[in-house]
């Protein structure tokens, strides 16, 4: 039987989710959204896409929780995005509540899937949706990591010359501008950075991926990225529903690790068919610790603001 992936939010990021899906052949997709005909729009025009891309992966777009029932996965991308001189925190009320509209109806429809946040601010949204879904931790994830190492990859490659496919990185902490890029930890073919970089090259990359989200928004004005967001959510999808164990950077409740306990922050973890299913631990230097309680501060003061 097919896998099953529904994503919640039919706008920029869950539509080019569902593209990036469909033309994987990952999964049968439903798209919903609180617009109506827009899902249903996509949903179809996507699917007229698949004798063309030689996929059958079917689509359906629609308002009803019902067509989502017995999902694999859920992500959620239902939201409002950045505009420019917004922070992500300034989304945090408002995508609340439409948190607290969606959980309840994805886990009554789908109670054994796991969920992917995307909508931001990230660590706080899937720190709401974590609590109201009642899941245990391996179930909800939040999508962040993958996109900000993604991000700090292609300005690795860019500055050397050398080909994405060589270049790893590791972002940890939080979804926001406390998050922390780790350049000892990011390789080209292997050699850390800091072997082939000045110091005041990585900072000014570091930085640069820090702002990545700001300079998309920056550019579009009227909202955020959403290739790389979508096909870094896709990469998490397909190591799970293809029970890869691949380690990647995600959001995830720690309960002590990392020194962080009972608040979702990004750290490497081991995704496959059950979710998270294991939390790595690296050995941080001390400066990076910091780096990472500051970040876990951050996203501390956000889940207090909206009490989850
Ligand atoms: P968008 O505005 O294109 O799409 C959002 C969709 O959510 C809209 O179609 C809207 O109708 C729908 N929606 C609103 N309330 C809903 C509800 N109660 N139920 C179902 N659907 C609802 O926005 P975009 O660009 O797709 O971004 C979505 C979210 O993802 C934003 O919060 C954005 O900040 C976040 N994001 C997070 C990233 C990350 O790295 N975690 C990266 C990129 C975006
Ligand atoms: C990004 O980093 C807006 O969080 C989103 O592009």
């Amino acid at each position: 039987m097919r896998k099953k992936v529904s994503i919640v939010g039919a706008g920029n990021v869950g539509a080019t989710a569902a593209h990036w899906i469909t033309s994987k052949e990952l999964a049968d997709v439903v798209l919903i959204d609180i617009m109506e005909g827009v899902p249903q729009g996509k949903g179809l025009d996507l699917r007229e896409a698949m004798p063309v891309e030689k996929r059958d992966s079917n689509v359906i777009g629609t308002n009803d929780y019902a067509d989502t029932a017995n999902s694999d996965i859920v992500v959620i991308t239902a939201g409002i995005p950045r505009k420019p001189g917004m922070s992500r925190d300034d989304l945090l009320n408002t995508n609340h509540k439409i948190m607290q509209d969606v959980v309840s109806k994805v886990v009554k429809y789908s109670p054994n899937c796991i969920i992917i946040v995307v909508s931001n601010p990230l660590d706080a949204m899937a720190q709401a949706a974590y609590k109201m879904s009642g899941f245990s931790r391996n179930r909800v994830i939040g999508m962040a990591g993958v996109l900000d190492s993604a991000r700090f990859r292609t300005f690795i490659a860019d500055e050397l010359k050398v080909s994405v496919e060589n270049v790893t990185a590791f972002v940890l902490g939080g979804h926001g501008d406390t998050m922390v890029p780790l350049p000892r930890y990011s390789t080209v073919a292997g050699i850390p950075i800091t072997e082939l970089m000045d110091k005041e090259t990585i900072a000014r990359l570091v930085d640069r991926t820090r702002n990545g989200g700001a300079e998309i928004v920056k550019y579009l004005k009227t909202g955020s990225a959403y290739y790389a967001p979508s096909a870094s959510t896709v990469e998490m999808v397909e190591a799970i529903l293809k029970d890869k164990k691949k380690i990647m950077p995600c959001a995830v409740y720690l309960e002590g690790e990392y020194g962080v306990d009972g608040l979702f922050v990004g750290v490497p973890v081991k995704l496959g068919a059950n979710g998270v299913e294991e939390i790595i631990q690296i050995k941080l230097t001390d400066e990076e610790q910091a780096e990472v309680n500051r970040s876990a501060a951050a996203v501390k003061e956000l889940v207090g603001v909206i009490g989850v």
